[in-house]
Order: C-alpha cells, then structure tokens, then sequence
C-alpha cells in the first residue's frame, strides 16, 4: 500500500479497552472469570431500561428521532437547564470526539492532566491538533500549571472530574477559580463520567458554570446508569457552543433503543441508589481488607481505584487473568507498579482479594 498517512494519525497509541470475558476464556481454557477492569456497573442494566428497550425494538424500521427531544427535555429538566443546552452523543466518548472536531484544527492545541482518559488525547490527534499533557501531582490535577499550559493556540482544556485512572476530584470552587483565569477563546470540558459515584461534598461539578463560561461538562449513562452496551451520554454547554457541536453531530448518533433505554433509567431511581450503595460498601469493604492484607489503596470518589502492588504491575495483570480475573495494569499510564480495580458485585470483590492473596503467595 502506498497510503499517505497523516502524522498525527500515526502519533496515536490505539486506546486498548479492558479484555473482555470472552476472550480471556478462550485463551487461557478457563471458566467463570471476572471483570474488574472496565469501571462498569456490576449491577446488571436497569431493569426499567431493559422494560423500554424491548419495546422500542418494534419501531426498529424508523430512524431515531435525531434531535433526541424526549431525553433531552428530560435531561434539561432535571439539570436545570435549557435543551438547547444540551448535546447528546453515542456515549460521552462521541462528544469528546465531536467538540474536538468542531473545536481543533492542526496548529491547535488541547491541554489535558496526565494520565488521564486516553481519548481526550486520540480525539486531539484525530484533528490533527497538539496535545499538551500536564503531569498529576500526587495523583491528582494540578490546575496551575494546567492554567500556565495555556497558550494563544489552546482551544480546549480537558479536565477529568473525578479523574480516570486516579480517581481524585477537584472543588467546584478550584474549578470556577480555574476557568475563570483562562483566555475567553479556550473552551474547559470537564468530564463528570464517575462524579455520581463521589462521597466527598467537595468534589464538584462544572454544570452550574455552563451559564457563565465556554465550559462543557459531559456525563454519561455508561456508569452509575448501567447502561454501557446502549451508548449513551452528554454534554451541558452554553447554548451558542451546543448549536455549533450540533453541526458537526451526526443527526442520528444516539439509536432509538439507546434513546429509550437512557429516558427509563433517568426514572430508575432505585437502581441508581442500589448503585451507589453496592459500590460505597464495597470500596469500604476492599479497602478495609486491603488494608489488612497491607496493599496501599489509594482513595478514591469513583467506582475504581488503584493499589501499590510494589512489584510489576503488568506480571500482577497476568498472574491474575490466571486466576480468572481481569483488572488493568498501570504501566502504560505511568504507574507501573499499580493496578487499577472496578468495584464488583460482594462475591467477585471475595474472588479478587482471594486472588490477590494466592498471588501473593
Ligand atoms: C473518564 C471517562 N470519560 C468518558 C468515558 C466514556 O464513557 P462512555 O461510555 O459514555 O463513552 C469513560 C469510560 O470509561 C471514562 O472513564
């Protein structure tokens, strides 16, 4: 092939999502494996969502409704905001991609905390724009120098609040003193995937700025909804900003089943609390165990979090997808010697500690 390869094309590591089940039965001949990688919903999707979902496969025929009027009203609604406020996408991984798409072009830049979510920094390369990553420090963001990062070519600066992989937050207040300082051309999105999961009253939200700044803050259905087979998620943003991204948006981004399935789980209000509750006793219980088993846990406002295993984390990886179970290595985000733990159903965080502990020996 004589393919004339843009260079930022071939900058980009492929993102490597969490090995899926299937796959690690296949290759290693074994059964009843474990999933702790991926940040999911160990739950099972909202029963609600299932409800609708089923129905809505008998208008399969029509396309979706692409201005996505029934969720949005309904999502506009419950943030306090207007729909033209609100931009939808397949997962809130499409609208990193389609901010990034109306918003870079190459010569621009894209401030992001480092390691952070890995598509921030493909979604940049896409557009042929310059990605400036800005260390953590002591695992969470340091806004300063993300600030001082800032330059004539920045045009959007990612946060990630609570931040993936570390899962550390930032106030409300750090983030509006933040913003604030910033030129009034670069745009701030602020990823909230995890920020339903947060104990700490101080860890905040960027929705209530959207009013005031260029300020995105995307959310998604993927997590504390269950719901991340559907794709579904969004984006509260000024309303000029949203009327621009709807331009680049494909009209039908958002499928009619992922529509219906995301409105029933917005009503699903006991899920979300069986959620929330399954995943703090279990954080509180891991950690606790943990602790005895004296493995540093490092804390967290998510439904993840990472521990020191103070030896090879990709051999940990390795020795553990024997044992039946599949968490994430960090090595490739800086931090070889953590892991990165999904919090689980009460007998798959057992399995894990118990595998944990043979591999420790
Ligand atoms: C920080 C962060 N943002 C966004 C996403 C993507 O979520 P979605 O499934 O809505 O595309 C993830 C998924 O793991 C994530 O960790």
């Amino acid at each position: 092939m004589k393919l004339k390869i843009p260079e930022s094309i071939l900058e980009i590591d492929p993102y490597v999502p969490g090995k899926p089940i299937e796959e690690l039965e296949r290759e290693y001949g074994i059964r009843d494996s474990i999933k702790l990688a991926s940040n999911e919903n160990p739950l099972g999707p909202s029963p609600k969502a299932v409800e609708a979902v089923s129905k809505a496969l008998l208008n399969l025929h029509r396309y979706p409704d692409g201005s996505g009027h029934d969720l949005i009203g309904k999502l506009a609604d419950r943030v306090g905001v207007k729909p033209q406020n609100i931009v939808i996408g397949n997962g809130s991984d499409d609208i990193i991609g389609i901010l990034a798409t109306t918003f870079l072009r190459p010569g621009h830049e894209a401030v992001m905390p480092r390691p952070s979510f890995l598509m921030y920094d493909i979604a940049v390369k896409c557009m042929g724009a310059k990605p400036i990553t800005v260390p953590l420090k002591n695992l969470s963001m340091d806004l300063d120098a993300m600030a001082k990062a800032v330059t004539g070519k920045t045009r959007l600066v990612f946060i990630c609040n609570p931040n993936n992989p570390t899962g550390t937050c930032v106030s409300a207040e750090a983030l509006e003193s933040f913003v604030k300082q910033l030129p009034g051309h670069v745009i701030t999105v602020v990823d909230e995937a995890y920020i339903e999961f947060a104990r700490d009253p101080e860890c905040g939200s960027a929705m209530k700025m959207v009013k005031d700044y260029p300020v995105a803050a995307l959310r998604t259905f993927s997590k504390v909804y269950g719901l991340a087979g559907l794709r579904v998620g969004y984006g509260v943003m000024p309303a000029e900003m949203a009327g621009l991204v709807n331009r680049v948006r494909h009209p039908f981004n958002v499928n009619s089943l992922a529509q219906a399935g995301a409105l029933a789980a917005l009503e699903d209000v006991d899920y979300v609390q069986m959620t929330l509750k399954l995943v703090h006793e279990g954080l509180d219980f891991m950690f606790a165990s943990l602790k005895e088993m004296g493995i540093k846990c490092f804390p967290t406002q998510t439904n993840f979090f990472l521990i020191d295993m103070e030896r090879n984390a990709d051999e940990v990886y390795r020795q553990m997808l024997k044992e039946g179970v599949i968490v994430r290595s960090m090595t490739s985000y800086g931090y070889p010697e953590y892991i990165r733990i999904t919090v689980g159903l009460p007998e798959e965080n057992q399995r894990l500690l118990a595998a944990l502990k043979k591999i420790r020996g």
